[in-house]
């Protein structure tokens, strides 16, 4: 397939998803990067990204802190919390998302409120103050409601994948893990006033070309403006690897991941979209690949390190945690102490 034949409609998007041509893959990458500089120039935003805790109440069939995985569990303190978004306005990073395992009890609730005041709170010199995203998962709406009035201004809930078929079966079967339910958060998100990020993982089992092309125009007809999307990445003890259903190779999982960045890119120009986690592991300059492949946030893991080796989605002992100098090393321009909100969503 060539660049000049790409549609970006359910069919041509399925298309290019299919294609494993390297030469087609390497010029859709290009493309990208100049739809996004052209765009939104070439900034990349920063998020500190804090890993509160890897308790869980959901049991996902992919996620390595699912609640039948037998792990040691964490919670960071309020104090080790505050600590933690201190380090990221002394480095300038402008922002943190806070994210954990999904839990709906009254204490965890309070305190994060508790925190999201203490954190709007901190003295950031002549800089606004830190924005914060959290990524705590599916709550009530008026749960959404009491964060957002404490001063949390993104969300963070990925749809995992829009197609409802799948969706069921990297889930258990029950109310806890609806479909339904999910997307309806989403849309309370929305309503609320959170600019409201979503995203899916790439290359999992059963997953087809046409199902990741959904995931684009998903992202679209919700008006998204963020999106954090990275690769499947197996974790030995879940259900889902051990049930040895066949997904892409690691290579491909990551041309995947870029690919699809580079799409949405196309599809959505002014959004922010985040070069995740994901991509890192699979290759030590994923993030930096995925820069280049159009998307213009990272979220350096600001985890205190004995903590962050516990909060484990997958496998991902090659992280290179916080370090965002050898992105500055070979040009890339970071957006210092900048929230870095979208333009898409600042337009509206
Ligand atoms: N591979 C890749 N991503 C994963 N996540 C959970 N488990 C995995 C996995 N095995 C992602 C989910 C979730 C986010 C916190 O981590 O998409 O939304
Ligand atoms: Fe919990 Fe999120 Fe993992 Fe699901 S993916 S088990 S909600 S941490």
């Amino acid at each position: 397939m060539k660049l000049s034949e790409l549609t970006l409609d359910r069919e041509g998007l399925a298309a290019a998803i299919a294609c494993e041509d390297a030469a087609f893959e390497a010029a859709l990458r290009e493309e990208a990067y100049r739809v996004k500089v052209d765009t939104i120039g070439p900034e990349v935003y920063l998020r500190g990204l804090i890993e509160i805790s890897n308790i869980c109440v959901k049991n996902c069939l992919y996620c390595g802190i699912r609640r039948d995985i037998r792990s040691q569990r964490y919670e960071l303190s309020e104090e080790e919390v505050l600590a933690t978004a201190r380090i990221a306005t002394r480095r300038r990073f402008g922002s943190v998302v806070i994210q954990g395992g999904e839990r709906t009890d009254a204490a965890f609730v309070r305190k994060i409120t508790r925190l999201l005041k203490e954190i709007k709170a901190i003295d950031t010199g002549d800089a606004p103050s830190l924005g914060v995203t959290l990524s705590l998962g599916e709550q009530s709406r008026e749960v959404y409601e009491e964060w957002f009035d404490a001063g949390a201004h993104r969300y963070l809930l990925r749809i995992e994948s829009s197609n409802p078929d799948l969706y069921h079966k990297i889930h258990p079967n029950d109310s806890l893990h609806a479909y339904d339910r999910r997307v309806r958060a989403l849309y309370d998100l929305k309503e609320i006033g959170y600019q409201a990020g979503t995203g899916a993982m790439i290359g999992m089992p059963f997953q087809t070309p046409e199902d990741l092309a959904d995931d684009l125009l998903f992202y679209k007809k919700f008006d998204a403006p963020m999106v954090g999307m990275g690769p499947y990445n197996p974790h030995p003890e879940t259900p889902l690897t051990l049930t040895g259903t066949p997904y892409p190779s690691a290579e491909r999982r990551f041309a995947l991941g870029l690919k699809m960045i580079a799409l949405l890119r196309l599809l959505m120009p002014d959004i922010n979209i985040a070069a995740a986690t994901a991509l890192e592991v699979l290759d030590p300059r994923g993030r930096e690949k995925g820069l280049l492949s159009g998307a213009n946030v990272i979220m350096p893991n600001i985890t205190p390190e004995e903590q962050m080796v516990k909060y484990n989605l997958y496998d991902r002992k090659t992280l290179n945690a916080s370090d965002v100098q050898d992105l500055v090393d070979r040009g890339i321009v970071i957006g210092y102490g900048r929230w870095g909100d979208s333009k898409h969503f600042q337009k509206k």
